[in-house]
């Protein structure tokens, strides 16, 4: 018995479960529809919601951007100095929030990690949302600080919570802004409220508003017009700006503090200056024209409405994000595969550990870059194989 055995026997375990999803391999950009293994297909499962991830402009400012500086960020920030793609790229994810000042990280998972642990720690409580994103809960893991959960959008839960928490100890409210897995939208303006009551931090990860929620695709705290009362903002580059990187924006002293204490900017090295391009090219288009926003949310609401009409189930989605709940967690495998084998729609099933057991989804992505055709397409193909696995009633 070699002493990674038991491996073998969790892969077989997860495969009986059907929680063993293979990973497909594209040959080619992000876009409405992917090559793999030579075919093209539908792309319903990618967070490049605007379509800037192969976008002309974004494209040539990456390369110009590796033409004069490399590719390479060489060490740590702290260590190697920060390049001025950096620094530029600080100052316009700060404007673009409304916020004083952001320091950016190597990935939204690297902002939640870095930042939550620099914030809190032993003697200290965490109120997290129950369906906080893997990176938050990993945060706060890394923080030792104690972890209360919070019932899903149930502000009353947080505030008996809070009322009960005494007085020692900093406190430090968490909340996914737009549920990644749900599309629904948390009550931003009520946690902020009840920070300021309580006398705790504020902390909202915008992973999935930016580029969708908001004026010009700011993001949540415009939305609820709330960003001179939140106290920190987290997102990502790797969703609607399409790209890599993710950021945290907040008063100046917080951001000075965390360029001094977040291990991912002490301990990793930066973005590569291409990528940074890319986020400052995608942010100036996102400031410029809102055509790309306007044309994600019809292109959404015109889904939603299709599969609603055809009989699917579609949770409590308020945003782009459209959760198909199949539940079972083979049914939702099988839909998938046939989806993609027999109908060409690329669209993947989300299932346990990624969402609560039970509750299987396959969540589709639609982005500015789809067509009503392309969107039809895909409704009809989930009518198709909906009928002949079960899911919808045969006509
Ligand atoms: C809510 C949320 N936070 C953080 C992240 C991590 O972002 P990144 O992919 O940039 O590491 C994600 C991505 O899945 C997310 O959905």
């Amino acid at each position: 018995m070699g002493s990674l055995d038991w491996i073998n026997g969790e892969i077989k375990a997860m495969k009986e479960a059907g929680r063993f999803v293979p990973i497909k391999v594209l040959q080619g950009p992000q876009g409405a529809w992917v090559r793999i293994d030579g075919r093209d297909y539908l792309n319903m499962c990618s967070n490049n919601y605007l379509g800037l991830a192969n976008h002309p402009e974004v494209k040539k400012a990456a390369i110009q951007a590796i033409e004069d500086y490399g590719v390479g960020a060489g060490a740590v920030r702290s260590i190697a100095g920060t390049n001025e793609i950096d620094a530029k790229l600080e100052e316009k994810v700060a404007r673009f929030k409304h916020m004083e000042a952001s320091i950016v990280y190597q990935g939204g998972l690297l902002a939640n990690t870095g930042t939550i642990p620099a914030l809190v720690g032993k003697g200290d409580t965490v109120f997290s949302e129950e369906l906080n994103h893997a990176s938050i809960i990993d945060g706060v893991r890394l923080s030792a600080a104690q972890r209360t959960v919070y019932k899903h959008m149930d502000m009353s839960d947080l505030k008996a919570l809070l009322s009960g928490s005494g007085t020692s100890g900093k406190k430090l409210i968490i909340t996914d802004g737009v549920f990644s897995m749900d599309g629904d939208i948390a009550p931003v303006p009520e946690i902020v409220e009840l920070s300021q009551r309580y006398g705790a931090i504020s902390y909202v990860d915008d992973a999935h508003g930016e580029g969708v929620l908001g004026d010009h695709g700011r993001g949540i705290a415009d939305h609820f017009n709330v960003a001179d009362r939140i106290d920190i903002e987290m997102g990502t580059f790797s969703k609607a700006i399409g790209s890599m990187g993710g950021f945290v924006a907040g008063p100046e002293y917080l951001i000075e503090f965390l360029k001094r204490k977040a291990r991912p900017f002490l301990f990793s090295s930066g973005l590569n200056p291409g990528d940074a391009a890319a986020v400052l090219k995608s942010i100036e288009i996102m400031e410029r024209d809102d055509s790309l926003l306007k044309k994600l949310w019809e292109n959404s609401q015109y889904l939603k409405k299709r599969l609603t009409e055809a009989g699917f189930n579609l949770g409590n989605s308020k945003t782009p994000i459209t959760p198909v709940m199949i539940c079972d967690e083979k049914l939702t495998v099988n839909l998938s595969e046939e989806l993609y084998s027999s109908e060409r729609v690329f669209a993947s099933p989300i299932v346990y550990p990624t969402v609560p057991a039970g509750t299987a989804r396959i969540r589709l992505m639609p982005s500015a870059v789809h067509s009503k055709k392309d969107l039809d397409f895909a409704v009809e193909a989930f009518e198709r194989v909906g009928r002949r696995i079960g899911i919808l009633k045969r006509n």
